[in-house]
């Protein structure tokens, strides 16, 4: 039955971005997969061809192979997946523990817990997908092995993170960098045989699919996140200094990434980073390390810097309301030499929000350093109007529980937002606000002040536009 990725049969619980990229990618190859979850309406709705995530080439994806009927959603009935799989991948959320930043694992082991209760006789692969703290799938094994109700179940765990970008993760999934797999028996045991199968058609260089340790290959998804995350902290750092010196970030990071050791990516001054992944990873790793009594003191800092810079943007953005287009250096602001913005001097005051999303091509807001600036400028006691392309009303009211009544105006477009603003700020990097047309804009705006937190538009340009323009780690241009 095995040994070629069109015999195989795989299921994946949770249903989440992962869980759904991942079975709409693998239904290409696999004979079938089941897409697991909970959350009847989810499943109901994906039944009907509407993909709760933005993500560019899901959705015909999605289409082919659910109407071939190669790709299953299931909300109920999951010993039918069970026992017609012959891998069983565990995608759900570990999101961060109010609290303490630890990683909650409660689905994690929930699901490990179904699993182990209807596992048939015979052989089935667990694969851990879901990003876990070090140690985890030695304790599902555990754990599984003592749930397990039927004679003769036979089955394995290994680990296999994921390293996919939300806007890109098709492409990601299609035509990964690297494969890792964590926990396999040695060449020929059925878990590594299984895992070479199933990514064949993914990974041409054999070198690319690496078979490691449990720990290796939980320590490496970690690894890869908080040395993003350091990258970019470490750029907006010196984009500050740059902005202090007069220097510019982008010459810089160009030519320090020049140097292959450097690598020309994540480079990119902004706002803070964000999203679902990076924050959260580097708190639990921190969080995880601190058990066995040990500080990782480099990523500690880079949580507080991070945090840092979302507060001093949202005082950069709010004192720019007050000053007309201040010769003056705006870097100092960064640096917080400035003076404390209170609540008086922006009461009033009206913001041009444009970007929600915590980066382009997706509709995701969680941990967005938008939606940061835009509950600071709130709570000063600003009109705030927001426009993003891809965030609908109802999920930015979800998101702003804590403002009800606060005069946060969401529109359709951006020069309904800028209307009337006393700043405009590009918040996040959509392709669409670098064409904006600015003579319309500039007519509209009650002071033409823009403050760009991704470098996106060209200083010399908008300019000559008579707007202030502001952006990071670059003299600001009048
Ligand atoms: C991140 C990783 O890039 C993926 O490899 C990983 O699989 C994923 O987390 C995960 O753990 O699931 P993602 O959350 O989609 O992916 O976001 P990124 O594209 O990495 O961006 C993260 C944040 O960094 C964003 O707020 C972005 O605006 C910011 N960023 C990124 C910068 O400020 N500058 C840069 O140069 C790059």
């Amino acid at each position: 039955k095995k040994g070629d990725v069109s015999d195989l049969c795989v299921s994946f619980f949770g249903a989440g971005y992962v869980g759904l990229v991942s079975s709409v990618c693998l239904a290409d190859f696999c004979r079938k997969v089941y897409c697991l979850d909970t959350d009847k309406e989810k499943i109901a709705s994906l039944r009907d061809l509407q993909i709760p995530i933005h993500e560019p080439l899901l959705e015909d994806k999605l289409r082919k192979n659910y109407e071939s009927k190669r790709l299953f959603f299931l909300s109920e009935n999951f010993e039918l997946a069970i026992r017609d799989s012959d891998i069983l991948f565990i995608a759900v959320g570990t999101p961060s523990r109010r609290g303490d930043g630890h990683a909650d694992l409660s689905y994690v082991f929930s699901v490990a817990e179904l699993i182990a209760e209807m596992l048939t006789p015979g052989y089935t692969l667990i694969v851990i997908k879901s990003t876990v703290p070090i140690g985890t799938c030695n304790k599902v094994q555990e754990f599984m092995k003592a749930k397990v109700k039927t004679p003769k179940v036979q089955f394995d765990v290994v680990s296999n993170p994921e390293f996919l970008r939300q806007g890109s993760a098709v492409e990601n999934f299609l035509h990964p960098d690297r494969v890792v797999v964590g926990g396999c028996g040695p060449v020929g045991s059925p878990s590594r045989k299984q895992m070479e199968t199933l990514y064949s058609p993914f990974v041409k260089d054999k070198e690319a699919l690496l078979f490691t340790s449990w720990e290796e290959a939980e320590m490496i998804k970690y690894a890869s996140n908080a040395f993003l995350a350091l990258k970019i902290q470490f750029t907006n750092e010196f984009a500050d200094f740059c902005q202090l010196v007069n220097a510019n970030i982008s010459v810089v990071m160009k030519a320090i990434g020049l140097d292959e050791r450097i690598g020309s990516h994540y480079l990119q001054p902004g706002p803070g980073f964000g999203g679902s992944c990076l924050p959260k990873d580097i708190r639990a790793l921190v969080r995880s390390a601190q058990e066995y009594s040990y500080s990782m003191r480099l990523l500690e800092s880079v949580i507080e810097g991070n945090e840092i810079r979302k507060r001093r943007i949202a005082q950069w953005i709010a004192t720019l309301a007050n000053e007309s287009c201040p010769k003056e250096d705006v870097g100092t602001f960064l640096h917080g030499h400035h003076t404390t913005v209170t609540t008086t001097n922006v009461y009033g005051k009206r913001f041009g929000i444009l970007g929600l999303t915590f980066k382009a091509n997706t509709d995701d807001l969680r941990e967005s350093p938008a939606i940061y600036v835009v509950q600071e400028l709130l709570s000063l006691g600003a009109h705030v109007s927001v426009y993003d392309p891809q965030v609908k009303i109802e999920s930015v009211i979800r998101n702003f529980d804590n403002f009800k009544g606060f005069p946060l105006n969401i529109c359709e477009d951006s020069y309904s937002a800028c209307k009337d603003a006393d700043v405009v700020a590009i918040l996040t990097e959509w392709e669409e606000f670098r064409n904006l047309d600015w003579d319309r804009l500039h007519s509209l705006v009650s002071r033409p002040v823009i403050v760009d937190t991704r470098n996106l538009l060209e200083p010399s340009l908008i300019g000559e536009k008579g707007f202030c323009y502001y952006s990071l780690g670059r003299p600001p241009s009048f």
